[in-house]
């Protein structure tokens, strides 16, 4: 009974509410594309194949959700003639639509590769937030053989498309809102854009559409009426969640819907007992990964792939990506922490902030302290090191107990190459140093307040260098001239 299924998402339409250069599906929500949405919950229904419809940008539209089934690494890189079964990773594949004559159009490109032994599954690239769940169920309503229809209803139905139904309660069509009979616009079932059907039938649907309608366009809408007129049963699976089913056609609706998804995502985090100062004012555009007795207080953003350990706490307004936090470390208010392909990483029991910033290969053993307006790049920080204000480490090697004065830099870059500091256990670096890198601070060794150290120092010496002092008894300051 179970066929396969091939996924079709189109995704090749302007967007003109958006106003925008990008083309629509791009916008991104919770820092995906809203297509990356479709097509990883496709990836989640037992496909063969996902078929994503591109025209208006569809080169960039390929581009970038390309990378990002790479980047989630959950399609094969195969075609249907491959032989690729449910139990493989579906094939992404790109099929263009030029130019763009509507939804039905859209399918019937898709067409040349779909076969008939399948289902059809159709999504639209700017419905991102549908459970993989509700398509499963609705290929189920669909088994093989019906039309299926995921519905809702709603409230305020402007601008959808309408679920006609007869007195018996049976689906005898869709009609556009632009198409549809004053009658006809108070009926509160709206299609959601998404339909299982089985290949077969569609194949022939398809080619009896026209595009006699108030938009001049091939709507896939008209091949409900071709399915009753066919005696094929159209079944319409009705949801209650209209989250799954709304649609991104303007920046308005796009923040809307962002609101929601941040506010799943956070109640997910909390049902597992993170506490949220507020999920108003939380936002999550990667990946969170939390231990227990994790606090994160107001307008933290978290992007890329984070891990936060036991009894983290996060302050108000920080930015925190690519990052493994571990056990009690603490992240004091404003600051920004961005590991990128290199990663940071905290220890345990370490102190961050506020107004701190870590850069990528930004690597801190437990209990360090790196304190307000200090900047850490690629830098690795052993137990207890302390970095308190104003300084920057970039390409540093610190050892344990190190402590690094105020206003302190380690001069890294030549204008040409790298090179690299290393400051060995037990250094205490006075305020205002310039270590001129490549150069090595020996063991339990202090540099003197106000040092440019262009030299490797010996462990244990009191290093200075900088002009001596001169002090000039009964100097008289300059007086202004009275003219
Ligand atoms: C469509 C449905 C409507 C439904 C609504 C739900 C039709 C005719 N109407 O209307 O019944 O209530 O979705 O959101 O299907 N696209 C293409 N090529 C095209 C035109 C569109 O790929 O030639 C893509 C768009 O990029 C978009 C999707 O199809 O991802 C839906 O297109 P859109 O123009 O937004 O259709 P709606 O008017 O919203
Ligand atoms: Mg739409």
């Amino acid at each position: 009974m179970d066929k396969p299924v091939d996924v079709v998402v189109m995704a090749a339409g302007k967007g003109t509410r958006m106003k925008s250069k990008t083309p629509k599906v791009l916008h991104r929500l919770g820092g995906r594309a809203l297509a990356g949405h479709v097509i990883d919950t496709a990836a989640r229904v037992c496909a063969r194949q996902v078929v994503v419809i591109t025209g208006h940008g569809a080169a960039e539209v390929e581009a970038v959700l390309a990378s990002h089934a790479s980047a989630e690494r959950h399609f094969g890189v195969r075609n249907l003639a491959d032989g690729v079964t449910a139990t493989t990773p579906p094939a992404l594949r790109f099929v263009r639509q030029e130019p763009q004559l509507g939804t039905g159009h859209a399918v019937q490109q898709a067409l040349p590769v779909l076969a008939d032994d399948g289902i059809t599954l159709v999504l639209s690239g700017d419905v991102p937030l549908t459970e993989a769940a509700t398509l499963q169920a609705l290929l189920n309503v669909c088994a093989g053989r019906h039309l299926a229809l995921l519905t809702l209803t709603m409230p305020d139905p402007t601008g959808y498309g309408r679920i006609v139904r007869n007195d018996d309660g049976e689906v005898l069509a869709i009609v556009e809102h632009k198409d549809a009979t004053d009658v006809q616009r108070q009926i509160t079932e709206i299609y959601s854009g998404i339909m299982a059907v089985p290949t077969a039938l569609l194949r022939g649907w398809l080619g009896r559409l026209d595009n006699r309608n108030a938009q001049a366009e091939y709507y896939l809408t008209d091949v409900v009426k071709f399915a009753v007129a066919d005696g094929c049963s159209v079944r319409a699976h009705r949801i209650a969640d209209a989250v799954q089913v709304a649609g991104v056609n303007s920046p308005l609706q796009l923040a809307e819907l962002e609101r929601a998804h941040q506010r799943r995502l956070a109640e997910q985090l909390m049902t597992q007992g993170v506490r949220l100062a507020d999920p108003a004012r939380f936002d999550l555009r990667g990946s969170l990964a939390c231990g227990t007795d994790v606090d994160i207080d107001i307008n933290a953003v978290f992007d890329g792939t984070v891990v936060l350990g036991n009894g983290v706490r996060i302050g108000a307004n920080c930015c925190i990506a690519n990052v493994v936090i571990a056990d009690g470390a603490v992240i004091h208010p404003y600051t920004h922490i961005d590991g990128e392909k290199l990663g940071v990483t905290v220890g345990a029991g370490a102190l961050v902030g506020p107004f701190a910033r870590l850069r990528p290969g930004a690597d801190l053993g437990p209990e360090v302290h790196i304190g307000n307006f200090v900047e850490v790049k690629n830098s690795t920080l052993a137990a207890g090191a302390k970095a308190n204000h104003l300084a920057y480490l970039g390409d540093a090697t610190v050892g344990e107990r190190v402590n690094y004065g105020a206003g302190s830099i380690t001069a890294n870059y030549d204008g040409a190459n790298k090179h690299r500091t290393v400051i060995e256990a037990d250094v205490h670096v006075g305020s205002n140093c310039v270590l001129v890198a490549p150069v090595t601070i020996g063991a339990g060794g202090t540099v003197g307040g106000g040092s440019t150290i262009t030299k490797s120092t010996p462990p244990g010496a009191l290093s200075v260098a900088r002009g001596k002092q001169v002090s000039l008894g009964g100097w008289s300051r300059p007086v202004k001239k009275i003219k």
